[in-house]
């Protein structure tokens, strides 16, 4: 039998395990260092984190955010982090998603993109043709990247976000809810609005 071991027994851990279910795994246990959650969408949450070394099966980082994701998987680099993708998302022919990535429900990925590791393509957001999304990116809910886009290490594109096509986005960004970028991104930072400027 199928099993897995979500790390974050979130909103967005309750999701990941939905997606979990629909990719054929049927024993689900969650782990989060709140020792108060006991349940996440029906599942046991048997302990923190350091319990995995207890536990067999196969591992998704259900955590927001993206230092975590990335130190929760280097931690724990031996064990198998599959892709999980909603069936109903779109992954094109030769389009690359990287473990531990885990791509929402109608989200679309077109040909050409690479999806890295420990990343985030959430619901109806899309990563179009040629796009490189470096490890641990969050493609927010309904957030749309335009054909050759690169966005590096850690950065979160926020809810509805769009970024226009050929654009490079750094590192360590935030780039925030409903912002349009239409200019490379160099510096780590916050960014804003329509066209996105830095705030921080
Ligand atoms: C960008 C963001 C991270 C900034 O949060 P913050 O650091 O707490 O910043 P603040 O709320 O203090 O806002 C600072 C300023 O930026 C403005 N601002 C914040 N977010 C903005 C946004 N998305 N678009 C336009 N302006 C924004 C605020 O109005 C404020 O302006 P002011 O100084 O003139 O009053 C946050 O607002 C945001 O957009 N988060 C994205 C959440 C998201 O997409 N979640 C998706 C989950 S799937």
């Amino acid at each position: 039998m199928k099993k897995l071991i979500i790390i974050g027994a979130s909103g967005h851990g309750k999701v990941v395990a939905d997606i979990a279910v629909l990719n054929g795994y049927k024993d689900i246990v969650f782990l989060d260092n709140s020792l108060s959650v006991t349940e996440c969408a029906g599942y046991s949450v048997l302990g923190p984190d350091t319990l995995i070394s207890e536990l067999d099966g196969d591992v998704v980082i259900a955590v927001g955010n993206a230092e975590t994701r990335k130190r929760l998987m280097n931690r724990n680099s031996e064990r198998s982090f599959p892709p999980l993708i909603h069936p109903s998302a779109v992954v094109a022919e030769g389009a690359e998603v990287g473990a531990g990535s885990v791509v929402m429900a109608g989200a679309v990925i077109n040909p050409g993109a690479q999806i890295g590791e420990g990343c985030i393509i959430n619901t109806s957001s899309s990563v179009d043709h040629d796009c490189i999304v470096g490890n641990y990116v969050h493609i927010s809910v309904g957030a749309h990247l335009s054909g050759t886009v690169i966005v590096c290490e850690g950065t979160w594109i926020g809810a509805g976000a769009t970024v226009s096509n050929n654009i490079n986005i750094c590192g360590g960004c935030m780039v925030g809810a409903g912002a349009v970028v239409i200019k490379d991104i160099d510096e780590p930072g916050t960014y804003v609005g329509v066209p996105a400027r830095k705030i921080k």
